[in-house]
């Protein structure tokens, strides 16, 4: 069975690792790599590759940044092509990237079998294109793997055949299991120049940081915080921008309480969240992740798709209201790790499982 398996920006990456690997002992499947290019930069790619150990790209589309419909359709059009010339049986799509519903329609109307890893997750908030492209992921999709219950439920009520739906843990968290004791030896902190007890900020969400009124508000809270635990914050390229363009770079810059960062690469990152007294992100991956590492997770959002990670006690919504923020910083500076519970099956052996059910239905 040959089998395309598709990237396109940096949360794909850890998730598509631990099943190149998985592939090595199923002899009945030809797995292909395909890097749609929709992230492009070292920071925000080969740096993941690098790190994780995932094999080179068989092709790489190079599509680049663009508009929805532009970078959509130019991956449609350039994936069309390899399906038509390699002709897999099965093309395998993770997450929720434009690249995942760009190549699964590919998929679907070639009538090529479509697999979606992390299935079924819902924020309800149809303004965040990742929900978007979930639903219709989904609704075209062969064979779904879930990562968490709420998935199961959410396939059920959309109509979704059970025979179709599986549930195996956490992809994403098999790699950060893999990778976490390698993370220690990284000099990440003293680099940054970091010690004693810090929060890690992430942000990238449009609703948060493309308008001037929503980014300010963040970091005039955020300001107030890191006077109480200094914050370290790799700022997200889209971020950067509106920081610039917002005028709000220079004076965090040159505040000594924050360390401002580029993008870092998958142990660093590692090293840096699970030392953190706490995070405050935007982020699906790292709120799962946080829960695993059991450092608490204030989210700046109004939902979450993932609501496992609330309900194991690693997580809080708080939207960009700077009263709940406030609150959420104060919750999370009280939690302890024994306080927070292992989400069911994130238990290293998500792709193995995945694999499997591969493998016997070739
Ligand atoms: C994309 C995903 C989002 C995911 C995020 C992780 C969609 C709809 N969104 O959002 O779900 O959480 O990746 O990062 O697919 N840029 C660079 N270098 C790069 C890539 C992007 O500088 O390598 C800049 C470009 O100016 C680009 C902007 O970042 O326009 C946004 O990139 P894009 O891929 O459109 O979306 P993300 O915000 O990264």
């Amino acid at each position: 069975m040959k089998i395309i398996n598709v990237v396109g920006a940096r949360p794909n990456f850890m998730k598509i690792a631990p099943l190149m690997r998985a592939y090595q002992d199923a002899p009945s499947i030809v797995p292909m790599l395909i890097h749609t290019g929709q992230h492009y930069d070292h920071a925000m790619s080969k740096a993941f590759f690098d790190d994780l150990g995932i094999p080179r790209p068989d092709i790489n589309l190079e599509v680049g940044s663009g508009s929805h419909a532009r970078q959509t359709a130019d991956v449609m059009v350039r994936f069309e092509e390899v399906c038509l010339e390699h002709k897999p049986d099965c093309v395998l799509v993770v997450g929720d990237v434009n690249s995942t519903i760009a190549c699964g329609m590919v998929a679907a109307k070639l009538g090529i079998r479509l697999v979606h890893v992390e299935a079924g997750l819902r924020s309800f908030d149809r303004r965040m294109p990742e929900e978007i492209n979930r639903v219709l992921t989904d609704s075209i999709s062969d064979l779904l793997f879930v990562t968490e219950r709420s998935g199961l439920e959410n396939l059920a009520r959309e109509g979704v055949a059970s025979e179709r739906v599986h549930f195996v843990g956490n992809v994403m968290i098999d790699t950060l299991l893999a990778n976490r004791a390698r993370a220690q030896e990284s000099d990440v902190l003293s680099r940054l120049g970091v010690t004693g007890d810090y929060g890690v900020v992430t942000l990238h969400r449009p609703s948060n940081v493309d308008t001037r009124d929503s980014l300010s508000r963040i970091v005039e809270v955020l300001a107030e915080l890191a006077e109480k635990v200094p914050l370290v914050w790799p700022v997200h390229p889209r971020t950067k921008q509106r920081l610039t363009s917002f005028g709000l770079l220079g004076e965090l810059e040159a505040s000594p309480r924050f360390v401002l960062t580029a993008g870092l690469g998958y142990l660093d990152f590692l090293k840096l969240t699970s030392s953190a007294r706490l995070i405050l992100t935007d982020s699906g991956g790292v709120q799962e992740e946080s829960a695993v590492l059991k450092v608490p997770c204030v989210t700046l959002r109004e939902n979450t798709e993932r609501p496992v990670t609330c309900e194991v006690g690693a997580n809080r919504l708080v939207g960009s209201d700077p009263a709940a923020i406030r609150e959420g910083c104060a919750w999370a500076l009280g939690v302890k790790a024994s306080d927070i519970a292992d989400p069911e099956l994130w238990d290293g052996k998500a792709a193995t499982r995945i694999v499997e059910i591969l493998s016997s239905t070739t």
